[in-house]
């Protein structure tokens, strides 16, 4: 059975969704998009997702009809129409098919093309590398100024992954005038004793949904959170590290730019973490 994807209002084998060679989102990367987790057949993180999502599209003039309800009922019938238990929601928005190539937004009213799909992912909570760790470089920051608005201009950060992946290690950490930006798809965390540190938000990076609900559970756990930039040296020097996405949640590195972190084994501070995200996004799963 091949998988049944939404596209502007239809579900349709994968084979039959068709988009314009004209998309705004093909020709000129203009869309944005929202990456969400599906575990026990349940959204995380949804309303925060969505409040992103509008702000992207906000921040680009760019307008999508769709409720937080038809999102939400679209989201469930793409779980339940491809037995989704554990896995990922991808979703979509460009500025639609603008007719030919101009570099001008198409006329107001054009409608947005909407595409969501979803990606099986059995063993996402209990993801092997949680329990040994990632190693990461770092690479100077070359995207655009705007990282806070996500976009699908993921050119960079795909370059990145793949220098990383050449260099026989998993993900790489960014650096611009010196400080760690983000990872290439992820906020980035290091702690020190009780402390917790990473990077306030700015334009310089992508406002992370689980990044705003793990400061959250940090402080609730008693933990001290300090948001400012950090450097590479820091971060080698420090306790223990990790980053957060919605699809990795939380994750411990081990070794930044050939240099172990400890004992060269994920920290308590990050396993803790892990466990309390995963149980308090459960809880509040839709
Ligand atoms: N990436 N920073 C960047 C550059 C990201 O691409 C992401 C997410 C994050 C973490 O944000 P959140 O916690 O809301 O997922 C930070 C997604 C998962 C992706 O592109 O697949």
């Amino acid at each position: 059975m091949s998988r049944i994807v939404y596209l502007n209002g239809d579900y349709l084998p994968e084979e039959e969704a068709k988009i314009s060679v004209f998309d705004r989102g093909f020709v000129m990367g203009d869309a944005v998009y929202e990456v969400t987790s599906v575990l026990g057949g349940k959204v995380l993180e949804f309303e925060g997702h969505m409040a992103r999502l509008e702000r992207s599209m906000n921040e680009l003039e760019m307008h999508c009809d769709l409720t937080r309800d038809e999102w939400l009922a679209i989201h469930r019938e793409l779980i339940a129409r491809n037995g989704i238990d554990e896995g990922l929601v991808y979703l979509q928005v460009s500025r639609g098919n603008a007719g030919d190539r101009d570099f001008h937004y198409p006329p107001e009213g054009t409608p947005p093309t909407v595409v969501l799909y979803t990606q099986a992912k059995p063993n996402l909570a209990d993801d092997p590398k949680a329990k040994v760790g990632i190693k990461v470089i770092s690479l100077p920051d070359l995207r655009w100024h705007r990282r806070d608005i996500k976009t699908v201009q993921l050119l960079y950060p795909s370059m990145a992954k793949m220098a990383a992946e050449k260099a026989g290690k998993n993900d790489a950490w960014f650096v611009e005038g010196g400080y760690v930006t983000e990872g290439s798809s992820n906020n980035v965390y290091i702690v020190k004793g009780n402390k917790i540190v990473t990077r306030h938000l700015s334009e310089d990076i992508l406002h992370g949904i689980t990044r705003a609900s793990l400061l959250k559970y940090a402080a609730e756990a008693q933990m001290e959170i300090e948001e400012r930039p950090f450097t590479i040296e820091e971060a080698q020097g420090a306790d223990e590290a990790f980053f957060t996405s919605a699809s990795a949640f939380v994750m411990p590195v081990v070794e930044i730019d050939g240099v172990t972190l400890g004992a060269g084994s994920p920290g308590p501070v990050a396993a803790r973490l892990r466990e309390i995200y995963l149980d308090e996004s459960r809880k509040s799963a839709v």
